[in-house]
């Protein structure tokens, strides 16, 4: 059992120490021919902004990552008695976030665990042990693609940036359909993913349109790039400027 929770970095470290082996093998290069050396400052420049994004996210700088995941339950608006899905749930930071605030729920987390990710399911049930939290949340192995519950089984839903990472879907909007589908009627539900990148959602003005005319009680969207603790630096758009939460009542 860990003493201390493992909830992972967005950015991982694998990334930065490449960038940064990267950019010293180009410095080399440029002493051997030198027109290389000139690519040395742009490497270290992505290099540097990485290694201060992951660092901005972890808990020592800042707290960032567990402050966006926040935004979700902040837009949650649920009693907290029943059962909660976590759809991605990571390290499970959400999951067990959902299980501290609502003391009464139920909650589950799935997630694929690829490997591609620094992410575990005996790492979630660690973390929930070590919050004292591990008799009420359960994680499982499924896709959000397609999630292995009946229709209206959860009495409300929530996800963090897993949506855009689903591969084999032509649609994005098929996965809000399907996170949906298992929640009950009038359950509250909050997404947060990529929501303004086109290339994943087109215009999401059309999709909040085809959620609201699919018969939801109520739907809205909240930049998360507009949320002022989030620094100049980070809303770029590969980092938190395309981020928007989707949340409402079904
Ligand atoms: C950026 S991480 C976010 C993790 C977590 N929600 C958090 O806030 O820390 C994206 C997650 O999506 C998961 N994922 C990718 N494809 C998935 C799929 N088809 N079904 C479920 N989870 C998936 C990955 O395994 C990873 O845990």
């Amino acid at each position: 059992m860990t003493a201390t929770p493992d909830y992972g970095n967005w950015v991982s470290a694998r990334l930065v120490v490449v960038l940064g082996v990267i950019s010293v093998l180009v410095a080399c290069l440029g002493f051997l021919y030198w027109p290389l050396g000139l690519l040395t400052l742009p490497f270290f420049i992505v290099c540097l902004y990485f290694a201060y994004a992951r660092y901005s996210f972890s808990s020592r700088g800042g707290n960032l990552q567990a402050r966006i995941e926040a935004l979700v339950l902040d837009h949650l608006v649920w009693d907290g008695a029943g059962r909660v899905l976590d759809i991605g749930c990571g390290n499970g930071p959400l999951t067990i976030a959902l299980a501290k605030t609502f003391p009464r729920a139920q909650v589950t987390g799935i997630d694929l665990w690829g490997a591609g990710w620094e992410y575990a399911q005996s790492v979630c049930e660690q973390n929930a042990q070590a919050e004292a939290v591990a008799e009420r949340v359960t994680f499982r192995r499924a896709s959000a693609a397609s999630l292995p519950f009946e229709d209206g089984v959860f009495d409300a839903a929530v996800s963090n940036l897993v949506f855009h990472e689903v591969q084999g879907v032509a649609e994005r909007t098929v996965l809000l359909e399907e996170a949906l589908r298992v929640v009950k009627k009038g359950g509250p539900f909050a997404f947060q993913d990529l929501f303004l990148w086109k290339r994943a959602y087109g215009d999401i003005e059309a999709v909040l349109a085809t959620l609201r005319s699919s018969g939801l009680a109520s739907v809205e969207l909240i930049r998360t790039c507009d949320v002022p603790f989030i620094p100049r630096a980070l809303r770029l758009p590969f980092m938190v400027g395309t981020m928007a939460v989707i949340c409402g009542t079904k």
